[in-house]
């Protein structure tokens, strides 16, 4: 498979999902060229884009017990495909900042997506991503330090705290140098 057959997608609004895929698309690149993961936003790419990919990454973070609606809508267009490319997936939340939360059947953002889309990823990961109380308007910081306060997360109004292991995105990246070598 050639690197440019890998697209890379992303999803993001605070653009922890836009570092995953990066990071993604350096560890996959190295020796070779990959092109740069693209923004779901403004535009989807249009289906026959997707239907030429030999494999698709996708990186979505989560808001509100959602992929983000651009994901969504992706993984609409992907799995209306006649023959959709193999898919791997990767959600970015912070329910994945705990023990057994970073699977496709621990993590309820992956398990529920996979299922409502009918999805079968060739790979599939949830990553934990920030929490920075900094960034979010006050409605936002107000009900996301009370879900913090219920799961026993910080919610001093100053923390800025990256939860992504790095070491896992690596580990998922070599998952999909796998799968290439594979093709
Ligand atoms: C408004 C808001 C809502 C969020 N809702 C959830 C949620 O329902 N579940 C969860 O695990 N994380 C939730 N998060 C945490 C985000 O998924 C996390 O901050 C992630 O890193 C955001 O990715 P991004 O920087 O690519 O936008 C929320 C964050 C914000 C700001």
């Amino acid at each position: 498979m050639r690197d440019d057959a890998i697209a890379v997608y992303y999803a993001t609004r605070d653009g922890q999902a836009r570092r995953i895929a990066e990071h993604i698309c350096r560890r996959l690149s190295a020796g070779g060229m990959l092109p740069a993961p693209r923004n779901l936003l403004p535009a989807l790419p249009p289906p026959a884009e997707l239907a030429q990919a030999r494999l698709i990454v996708l990186v979505a973070a989560v808001r509100y017990g959602r992929h983000l609606p651009e994901a969504d809508r992706f993984l609409s267009v992907y799995s209306a495909l006649p023959t959709p490319p193999p898919l791997a997936l990767a959600s970015v939340n912070l329910s994945a900042r705990k023990p057994g939360k970073t699977t496709s059947s621990g993590n309820p953002y992956l398990r529920k997506t996979i299922a409502r889309h009918r999805l079968a990823p060739a790979a599939a990961v949830a990553f934990a991503g920030r929490l920075d109380y900094r960034l979010y308007n006050w409605r936002d910081r107000l009900i996301i330090r009370f879900i913090m306060l219920l799961t026993g997360g910080p919610t001093d109004a100053a923390t800025s705290i990256e939860y992504t292991s790095w070491s896992a995105v690596d580990e998922f990246a070599d998952r999909i140098a796998a799968l290439r070598r594979r093709d």
